[in-house]
């Protein structure tokens, strides 16, 4: 049986030093998705399964915004991907909705809310901030990048956001220092949040964590370990929460990051990239 589906690219764009932007024409998945969500895309038949957040949407164009960092051969070969080419496989809505948006507005809106994204977790931060921004609420958002070159979304962040701290890790933008510096510095200057959102590199997610369990901040991570099915079935997405055994890909990605063992997590993924590891991995579990 032969298939004619194919997800069309209608934009593809630099944002930084490898990463980039596409528009794909995926109409079913832009219909159902929502903020937080994952689609799982493959370039052709022989082409690796990558899992990739959903960055924007637009239900009546039948569109989703993705944003890709090349970290491998497979992101490599796809940046060289132009508008007019096509993916074979497109598929989504992955994972569970954020859990935000499935609490009830006039609560949101009484609650300081501040989410922090880090480099390419912006991505997945965006949509997240944008329905927040068109229902009404305000939050603030740190930002933060190695450098100014890595900074994404800029623009489009200021629009939807409350307020807008951005940070490099070099100072070579607005201010030096990571996003827990931004935070400790607005709490030291009185501010209070109820809620915490941190999207990012696992380490990054990790100190954030640690920083909010002493300020007394829950806080929500999004998990981003190595995919292979996304349905639950292959183990690869495993992850410890709390005393429970959770699969990132059906039961997150989001997590109470209080709970997440960040340390097994960096550890899992660091060896399911080679064949032995992958092999230790299996015997372990
Ligand atoms: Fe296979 Fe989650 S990706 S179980």
């Amino acid at each position: 049986e032969r298939r004619i589906v194919m997800y069309k690219i209608l934009k593809a764009e630099k944002l930084a030093e490898k990463i980039f932007l596409m528009d794909v024409e995926a109409p079913r998945v832009a219909k159902h998705c929502e903020p937080g969500q994952f689609v799982i895309v493959k370039m052709d038949d022989l082409g690796e399964r990558i899992p990739l957040t959903i960055c924007d949407y637009d239900r009546e164009a039948g569109t989703i915004t993705i944003v890709v960092q090349i970290v491998g051969a497979s992101t490599e070969k796809m940046s060289h991907l132009k508008a007019g080419d096509a993916f074979e496989d497109f598929v989504g809505p992955l994972g569970c909705p954020s859990e935000l948006i499935s609490k009830d507005i006039e609560q949101l809106k009484k609650m300081n809310i501040v989410f922090i994204a880090g480099g390419l977790g912006t991505a997945p931060v965006y949509p997240q901030v944008k329905w927040m921004h068109e229902h009404g609420v305000d939050v603030d958002v740190i930002v933060g990048a190695k450098n100014k070159e890595l900074i994404i979304l800029e623009e489009e962040m200021k629009a939807v956001a409350g307020n807008l701290y951005i940070t490099t890790d070099d100072g070579s933008y607005v201010r030096k220092g990571m996003g827990t510096d931004v935070l400790k510095d607005l709490v030291a200057e009185g501010k209070h949040y109820d809620l915490c959102v941190a999207i990012g590199p696992m380490i990054m997610m990790k100190f954030v964590c640690l920083l909010t369990k002493e300020l007394g901040i829950p806080t929500i991570v999004s998990m981003n370990p190595i995919m292979v099915d996304g349905t639950g079935m292959c183990g690869a997405c495993r992850l410890k929460v709390g005393d429970e055994i959770k699969f990132a890909c059906v039961d997150g990605p989001e997590f109470d990051g209080h709970l997440v063992d960040f340390d097994q997590a960096m550890k899992r993924s660091a060896m399911y990239r080679t064949e032995e590891g992958r092999a230790m991995l299996k015997l372990q579990e």
